[in-house]
């Protein structure tokens, strides 16, 4: 078998990149190990950036995302009882919306098996090879059957525990890492956001925030332990603390049925270069931001963003350029959210370092409602620098 690019992974990154290589009459097959239920199912982000949604938007996969995404223009820092309201809007001239990157996903397949692109779920054994000659291919198990896939380029998108980076040899790439001592519990909840836009809350016993999905889905998380067991927290347990941490005088967190929960790690990573040979990564595959900032989902839509330009050119005007640029142009931003990211989690966590740290972060806090430099920096690295052929 033989088609143009093989791509690792149907999620966020692969699909959309699919879809992208689609639009310009470019062949791809996308490989997943995981079914379709699984990755439509899968809780994870979900707050875009207008960049994300103009690139949705772009490929034809809006449509649900206009009808049911939640607009939001602003975001509410909480601290000691108080709220602050940051016009991100105002400051930026750009809004940010709230759509599960699930929903993304179910989009996403549709449009791709709509098209009659190929997309297999179920895979294994998925293996890359060759990937610095001018003839990789993908090596996979379906339905029983082994398959070997020839392909002009493989595109690496299968997540942070995925082959395709692991398959580079070790010296060829630079890893940078920093795992934070604490971890995330998120919850989705049958129950009536008490909120119109997100609640980012800084509190003594630790970080929470207030997220939702739609008028009648919140989404919630806690800053917990790393080494937290997600047995070891009740609903009740789970409600009593977002109560705590969310608090403010005459209002309460609607509580209502948790219809999941889960603990996830948090952790700075990044590898250099983006490519080898003709290989090259996407998304978490290359790169995982701690949650805080909501980049993660953004940054890969961007990385497919800037691959998708670069292979275009190369396929239809034969230029390498943007191929060769591909790696140090996509990790320009990425280095800005990973900036970002470690910026909104350290301010809002308990880090561990004490009280006088903890008096700083409330400093902090503070010159954002004093100094409109400030809360102007902070918005236009959440809603999203502006999507440019070099950033
Ligand atoms: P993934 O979504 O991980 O997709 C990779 C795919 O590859 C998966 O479907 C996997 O099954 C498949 N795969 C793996 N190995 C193989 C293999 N060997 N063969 C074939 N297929 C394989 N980001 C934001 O922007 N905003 C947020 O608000 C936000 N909140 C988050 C909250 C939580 C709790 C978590 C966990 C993450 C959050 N993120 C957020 C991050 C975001 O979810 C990820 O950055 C995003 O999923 C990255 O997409 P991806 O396509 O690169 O990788
Ligand atoms: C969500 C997750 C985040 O990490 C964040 O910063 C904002 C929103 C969410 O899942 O809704």
């Amino acid at each position: 078998m033989k088609t143009q690019v093989g791509i690792v992974g149907a999620g966020p990154a692969g699909l959309t990149l699919a879809l992208m290589l689609e639009r310009a009459g470019i062949e791809s097959v996308v490989l997943e190990c995981r079914s379709r239920e699984y990755v439509e199912q899968r809780v994870r982000a979900g707050l875009l950036e207008q960049n994300s949604v103009e690139l949705l938007h772009a490929l034809g996969v809006g449509e649900r995302l206009t009808r049911e995404g939640l607009e939001h223009h602003g975001i509410y820092l909480r601290h000691s009882g108080r709220t602050q309201h940051l016009r991100i809007s105002e400051l930026t001239g750009r809004q940010i919306t709230i759509y599960g990157q699930q929903e993304v996903v179910k989009d996403l397949v549709a449009a791709r098996l709509r098209n009659g692109g190929p997309l297999h779920f179920e895979v294994s054994g998925t293996a890359v090879h060759d990937t610095d000659s001018e003839h990789p291919s993908i090596t996979y198990l379906h339905r029983g059957e082994q398959h070997e896939l020839h392909c002009d380029v493989i595109a690496g998108c299968d997540g942070f525990h995925g082959v395709c980076r692991d398959s580079i040899p070790d010296g060829a790439l630079t890893q940078y890492e920093f795992v934070y001592p604490f971890s995330w519990l998120g919850i989705l909840a049958e129950a009536a956001p008490a909120t119109d836009e997100l609640i980012y809350a800084w509190h003594e016993r630790g970080f929470a925030l207030y997220s939702m999905r739609s008028p009648r889905i919140s989404r919630l998380y806690l800053q917990v332990a790393a080494d937290e067991r997600i047995e070891d927290w009740s609903e009740e347990r789970i409600w009593a603390e977002l109560q705590t941490r969310l608090a403010t005088e005459g209002w309460r967190v609607n509580e209502g049925p948790i219809i999941e929960k889960g603990i996830t790690a948090m952790r700075s990573f990044v590898c250099e270069p983006l490519r080898h040979g003709r290989l090259f990564l996407l998304g978490d595959a290359a790169h995982i931001v701690p949650p805080t900032g909501a980049k993660g989902l953004n940054l890969a839509l961007n990385d497919v963003r800037l691959l998708a330009a670069a292979l275009t050119s190369w396929y239809l005007d034969g230029s390498g350029e943007a191929l060769d640029a591909y790696s140090e142009t996509a990790l320009r931003r990425v280095w800005q959210a990973q900036d970002f990211s470690n910026y909104m989690t350290q301010l809002l966590h308990d880090l561990g370092g004490g009280p006088f740290q903890r008096r700083l972060q409330l400093a902090r806090l503070d010159q954002l409602t004093r100094s409109e430099a400030a809360a102007r920096s902070l918005a236009e690295n959440y809603v999203g620098l502006p999507a440019t052929p070099d950033f």
